[in-house]
């Protein structure tokens, strides 16, 4: 049985077969352009690292996970962007976290309200911190892990903190690879040729899952069948590629927002991974599909008025499971004043079913293109195989519509301001222009006010 399956059907009144098919030829060259490009060594080490992962690697994993989820009372992920987005959608969708530490994830904003709380709340408790930045220098985590590393030696001694820190890293450029290296910090590599949002299957997230207790070989398994499954170039039979295919016409058709949504709170973080995903990886040159992140039925009933009725610009990728792992049946009630009376003893997962075909019927006949990524169940194999569909799905809908999937030049943009505000040596000279244009905005607030 496939692990993930893509459901377009629903797309047969805005997209032709014939579409497709003359997207065949250049859809085949990509394909041969990618696999070309893995093996001269561009940024597209995550394509096969599945298969590659080192026995001692991953042993490593298993040990210091294995240390930590025997000691620790709060396991402390430090990250932002492709640096935790990953392990917490894993976590979020997987983990029950009926055993093993709390995984708390800090780093990824600059919220001294939230630092702070999460300091007090680290009083008293076992903790262990995985500090994780590929570049090493990156502000947000940067400062977190300062915080966290004075408040682990105030308390455990420098030693103690010592053996309480791990750093996930460059394999030897970087702040924190100098710092794991000074102070002798257990750590993991990131290879150099995977990016940040695609490297949840290296130990950037499989440290981090190992914690929570999900089955790590599982998800590297489910991965590896996806590989398999997406071998052909061929659009007819690989999904991915179907998928991405199907965004490229839509995309030209003017549908330059994608939503998805996720009928489960488990597809929660794991939108959020998919936001960051296709967001970082396409929206280049003034091009590429604006992707979000939603909840259903939640957010049916929020956003739901617009998607049904606003303007039509959007599509939906519903993520959808066929078991949730749980049963729930309406019970009986002896007056039946909520008027329930007819679903009793139906499971709210079928409840949910008939919400979701209720809605993708709704959305298409008010004229929202939708499809479908379907599982039968959310487990660590399909979450390695959903990671997997999607990484693949972004390489081809990147390289269609002209753009480098694999870099991220627009984040540079606010970092560089954000440094000359804060006066980082060798950022200053843009100080003086950017403060001209800030209080060029405060004096025309003070006279509107
Ligand atoms: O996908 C990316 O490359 C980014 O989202 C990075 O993961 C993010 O900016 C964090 O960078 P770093 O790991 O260097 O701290």
């Amino acid at each position: 049985m496939r692990l993930v399956q893509y459901d377009d059907q629903p797309l047969g009144a805005f997209i032709d077969p014939e579409e497709y098919a003359r997207l065949a030829g250049v859809i085949a060259h990509h394909h041969a352009e990618l696999v070309e490009k893995r093996r001269d060594g561009a940024m597209l080490g995550w394509f096969d690292y599945p298969q590659r992962i080192r026995e001692e690697t991953l042993s490593a994993v298993h040990s210091v996970a294995l240390r930590i989820r025997e000691e620790a009372d709060v396991f402390v992920v430090i990250g932002i962007g492709g640096s935790y987005l990953g392990a917490h959608a894993a976590i979020r969708m997987l983990s029950e976290g009926e055993t093993g530490p709390e995984v708390v994830f800090i780093g990824h904003h600059l919220s001294s309200w939230a630092l702070e709380r999460l300091r007090a709340r680290l009083h008293g408790k076992n903790v262990f911190v995985n500090v994780v930045s590929k570049s090493g220098t990156t502000t947000e985590p940067a400062v977190a892990f300062r915080l966290l590393k004075a408040d682990l030696e105030a308390r455990y001694g420098k030693e103690g903190a010592r053996r309480r820190i791990i750093a996930t890293t460059d394999p030897s450029s970087g702040a924190l690879r100098a710092m794991a290296e000074r102070y002798g910090y257990t750590s993991f590599d990131i290879p150099r040729d995977v990016g940040g949002r695609f490297s949840v299957l290296t130990p950037v997230g499989l440290l981090p899952m190992a914690v929570a207790g999900i089955d790590i070989e599982a998800v590297l398994s489910g991965a590896r069948a996806m590989m398999t499954a997406l071998a052909s170039p061929d659009v007819e039979t690989n999904a991915a590629y179907r998928y991405a295919a199907a965004r490229y016409i839509l995309y030209q058709k003017g549908y330059d927002v994608e939503l998805f949504a996720g009928f489960s709170p488990r597809f929660e973080a794991f939108g959020g991974w998919l936001a960051q995903l296709f967001a970082e990886s396409e929206g280049k040159k003034g091009r590429g599909i604006f992707p979000v992140a939603g909840q259903y039925t939640t957010d049916l009933h929020s956003i739901g008025q617009y998607v049904q009725e606003g303007r039509r610009r959007l599509f939906e990728t519903f993520l959808w499971t066929d078991e949730e792992g749980a049963e729930v049946v309406v019970p009986p009630a002896d007056d039946d004043l909520d008027g329930l009376g007819y679903l009793v003893g139906r499971d709210v997962q079928w409840i949910n079913a008939q919400a979701m075909w209720g809605t993708l019927i709704a959305h298409r006949d008010g004229g929202v293109p939708v499809s479908r990524i379907v599982v039968s169940r959310l487990t660590a194999e399909t979450f390695g195989a959903l990671v997997m569909f999607f990484e693949r799905a972004v390489a081809m809908s990147g390289s269609l519509l002209g753009i480098n999937p694999f870099d991220q030049p627009g984040v540079e943009a606010y970092k560089a301001n954000m440094f000359a505000l804060l006066g980082k040596p060798g950022h200053a000279e843009r100080g003086a222009e950017i403060r001209r244009k800030i209080e060029a905005l405060q004096t025309r607030d003070e006279s509107d006010a």
